[in-house]
């Protein structure tokens, strides 16, 4: 039987957070939900997403949420991730302070990762994502984020060519991965273009242009994670 990105990746409860120089993503948790809700309803982020219009109640918010936590999802069907300063740093923004509800102390900046591990119907291949909020833009923090979820990503589907036997460079390569972006998005191109991704479609639909990326598999990060 093919091994699937499933057989590889940590169930949601079992999934260990990634270090940056100056940032954690780390799994969702419901202490999150108050500024997510701030997160996504700031018309200058979401009209950049999928959804376009910001969420009109916090129990949107809260139904988006749980897509990212339900462990007793079988196959996983995503890769998700909140980004916080690290408190560690002492890098918090005059205007960020540490939320005071959240009890690991850091302050929440925004979310990366994989929110789907397929993009059927128009690629089998996983699909990558990311929001920042608008306060925290500009200082390198969404590159540094994807950087650290591509070297985790890595890290992980080289154990899983390991432990699973998978020759490297097989058909089949887990490691790939892909994006889609508004033509218009000229900052989020920049993220992706720094981090090894290209463009391999251009395309227009219902009259939107959007740049369909994909990461250069060849690429990795030598940011620290320590
Ligand atoms: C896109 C987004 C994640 C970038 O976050 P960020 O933390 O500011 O990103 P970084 O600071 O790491 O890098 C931003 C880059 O965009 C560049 N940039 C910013 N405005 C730009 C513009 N108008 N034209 C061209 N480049 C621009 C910056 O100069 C920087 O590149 P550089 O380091 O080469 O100078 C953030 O703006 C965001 O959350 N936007 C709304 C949601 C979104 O667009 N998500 C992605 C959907 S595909």
């Amino acid at each position: 039987m093919e091994t699937s990105l499933q057989d590889l990746l940590p169930p949601y409860s079992r999934t260990q957070a990634i270090y940056t120089s100056r940032l954690i993503l780390r799994p969702f948790q419901w202490t999150d939900l108050e500024s997510l809700y701030r997160l996504r309803t700031a018309p200058e982020v979401m009209q950049w997403t999928s959804q376009v219009q910001t969420d009109s109640s916090i129990q949107q918010t809260r139904e988006w949420m749980q897509r990212y936590m339900d462990d007793t999802e079988t196959p996983r069907r995503n890769f998700n991730f909140i980004v916080t300063l690290r408190a560690d740093k002492d890098n918090h923004p005059d205007e960020l302070q540490p939320n005071s509800f959240s009890d690991d102390n850091s302050a929440i900046i925004g979310v990366c990762g994989l929110t789907s591990l397929d993009s059927l119907p128009v690629s089998p291949l996983p699909s990558f994502g990311y929001m920042f909020l608008p306060e925290t833009w500009g200082k390198g923090y969404a590159t540094e984020a994807v950087l650290g979820f591509q070297k985790e990503w890595k890290r992980l589907i080289d154990l899983g060519h390991q432990t699973h036997s998978i020759p490297l460079g097989s058909r089949h390569d887990l490691y790939d991965i892909r994006a889609v972006t508004l033509e218009a998005n000229l900052p989020s191109a920049s993220v992706l273009r720094k981090c090894g991704w290209s463009v391999y479609e251009a395309v227009e639909i219902n009259g939107e242009k959007l740049l369909r990326w994909v990461l250069d598999r060849s690429v990795s990060s030598d940011l620290s994670t320590s």
